[in-house]
């Protein structure tokens, strides 16, 4: 075998398809003196890297389990005059996750809490963060599984270590007290270690009802608002838009 198929051998084994794939051009472009062997070499493993990377974004995007792909750029702010844009796309910065600063979202109903706690945390997991998002119910059921099975801490300590966690929907479904003991050590050990997100769509004043416990509800609230960004969003159901115009112009 000439070493040309030796080197491409080698490709193959280290995997580097686009090296590979790219060799005969450069390889043409040196022997026409169009280009040297160092920027051929440097221009060929940038394509490799661009290609890892794109890889890694993609496999932490896929490991977080958003529920949806969607952007700040996708939001239209004009429809929720009620939102700082300003505000939304510094988190894009997330400056918030250097501060191990919180996010909290509260809204009725369709007015794009988890659109926009979906959007920052598709940049935090870009920028090679561990993110996570899980909805409070799912959480609360995944946590209820592991202290049935001995292992809450480990549970626990998994959950804490995310640089960013998106609790979706709290407020939704009555979570009873063993569960909000459980949500309580969570929140307690990611405190000003690392950020989270939650959307929620009841009023603080309302979590020691959905807690069915004021105290655990005040230690939970207290060292989520502590260091937090509290969006208020006070529109309309994005949802429901369309209905509303139609139902708008039918009376005229
Ligand atoms: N201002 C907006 N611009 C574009 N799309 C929006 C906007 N607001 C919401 N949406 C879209 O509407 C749908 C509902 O929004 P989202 O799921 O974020 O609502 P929510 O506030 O989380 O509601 P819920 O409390 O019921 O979970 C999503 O598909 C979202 O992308
Ligand atoms: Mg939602």
């Amino acid at each position: 075998m000439n070493n040309y198929n030796k080197l491409l051998n080698n490709l193959d084994l280290l995997k580097l398809n686009k090296v590979k794939e790219k060799l005969d051009d450069y390889v043409d472009l040196i022997n026409k003196k169009e280009k040297n062997f160092i920027d051929s070499l440097y221009e060929l493993t940038n394509m490799e890297i661009k290609i890892m990377e794109e890889k890694r974004i993609l496999h932490s995007i896929q490991f977080a389990g958003f529920p949806f792909l969607k952007s700040l750029d996708d939001f239209d702010f004009t429809f929720q005059p009620s939102i700082n844009k300003e505000e939304i796309y510094d988190f894009k910065n997330l400056r918030f996750m250097t501060k191990n600063e919180n996010i909290l979202f509260v809204g009725s109903p369709g007015v794009g809490k988890t659109h926009l706690a979906t959007a920052i945390g598709i940049e935090n997991a870009k920028s090679n963060h561990s993110t996570y998002f899980i909805n409070c119910n799912d959480l609360i059921q995944s946590l209820k599984k592991a202290h049935l099975q001995n292992r809450l801490d480990d549970k626990l300590k998994t959950l804490a270590k995310y640089k960013l966690l998106i609790i979706d929907e709290v407020g939704y479904l009555p979570i009873d007290v063993d569960s909000a003991n459980m949500l309580f050590q969570l929140i307690n050990k990611r405190y000003e270690k690392n950020s989270t997100i939650i959307t929620t769509n009841k009023p603080f004043s309302k979590w020691g009802e959905l807690f069915g416990d004021n105290m655990i509800a005040n230690a939970i609230l207290d060292r989520l608002l502590h260091h937090a960004h509290v969006i208020t969003i006070t529109g309309k159901s994005y949802r429901t838009k369309d209905i509303l115009i139609d139902s708008e112009k039918n009376k005229q």
